[in-house]
This record gives structure tokens, C-alpha cells and sequence, in this order.
């Protein structure tokens, strides 16, 4: 079982990502005050058939393929709480389907969460400029390797996050995170 610990992550990853997890939307910031903070560090439950763990949202509630899909349109990635934590983008590829890979979210210069900028169809870091294409690849320094990625599956609607340890197919190297 994966403890969730607030070293996990950096700092400065740790309170850009919960900022982006409430950015604009009301609704979710209201929820995000009534809600306790104390669920956010809750363990993160391996899923059923040890296939991963389970993806949650900003609150900290499992995420399921239908709500996901219901919500996301084709294109978006948007940000879960992936494996030990790490803000990770699901990626919606069609209608009825997220990619089997997600994004890790931190930038490999020096930590910041990276936003999604749909207008450029880049990941561009707020911090020191780095960008990443829609797959995470890196395009342009200076962070030095692409972004993380990891196995994502859906078992009985459940979204799992898995280790990607196989070859990395952006760049055809091995797994730098592995
Ligand atoms: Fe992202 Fe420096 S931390 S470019």
C-alpha cells in the first residue's frame, strides 16, 4: 500500500497543484473548503486486481471513466492525483475513451506542475518556460527530459494508474523515472 506523504512531492509542485485542482471553477473551490483537508493525505488504495491505483479527483473521490468522460471532452487533459499523489494528466482520446497513458505533471527542471495550454496544444511551465508537446515530449528547455508518463486502465469503470517502465515511445528510450 502507497502511503501519501507530503514529502512525495515538492513543495512548490504540492501547492501549485492544489491550485490548479481549484482554479476556476466555484463550485469546486466551495466544495474544496467544505470538504477536509485531512482527506487529501488519506491512503491511496491499490485497485481491486492490483491492476494500479485508483486515480482521484480534486477532492480526493475516486475517478470513474463515465464521470471523467461526461465532463471532458475529446482532447483535454486535465489533472488527477496519479500514482504516489503526483498530479497526472488523463488524456481524453475519443468520446467513449481516455489514452491508456497519462502525464505526470512536474516539470523535469525544477518541480513546478506544468499547465495545459489548449490555445498553444503545449504544456508550457509557468516557471522557466519549458514546453512540452501533447504527449509530454519535451520541445523546449530547459527541462532536460520529457515528462513522466504512466500506464493508465479502466477496470469496472474504476480509472487506474499504473508504473510505465516499458520503453518510452515518445523518445524510444528507457524510462528516466523508472
Ligand atoms: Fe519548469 Fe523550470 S521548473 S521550466
Amino acid at each position: 500500500m502507497t502511503q501519501m506523504n507530503a514529502q512525495d512531492v515538492p513543495s512548490m509542485g504540492r501547492r501549485q497543484f492544489m491550485n490548479l485542482l481549484t482554479f476556476g471553477t466555484v463550485t469546486g473551490v466551495a466544495l474544496g473548503a467544505l470538504y477536509p483537508v485531512s482527506q487529501y493525505f488519506t491512503p491511496i488504495r491499490a485497485g481491486g486486481s492490483g491492476g494500479g491505483t485508483t486515480a482521484k479527483d480534486e477532492l480526493g473521490n475516486p475517478v470513474t471513466s463515465s464521470g471523467w468522460l461526461a465532463k471532458h471532452p475529446v482532447g483535454d487533459r486535465s489533472l488527477v492525483q496519479g500514482l504516489k499523489g503526483d498530479p497526472t494528466y488523463l488524456v481524453v482520446e475519443k468520446a467513449d475513451a481516455i489514452s491508456n497513458f497519462g502525464i505526470n505533471a512536474i516539470c523535469t527542471h525544477l518541480g513546478c506542475v506544468v499547465p495545459w495550454n489548449s490555445g498553444a496544444n503545449k504544456f508550457i511551465c509557468p516557471c522557466h518556460g519549458s514546453q512540452y508537446d501533447t504527449n509530454g515530449k519535451v520541445v523546449r528547455g530547459p527541462a532536460p527530459l520529457s515528462l513522466a508518463i504512466a500506464h493508465v486502465s479502466v477496470e469496472d469503470d474504476n480509472v487506474l494508474i499504473s508504473q510505465w517502465t516499458e520503453t518510452d515511445f515518445r523518445t524510444g528510450d528507457k524510462p528516466w523515472w523508472g
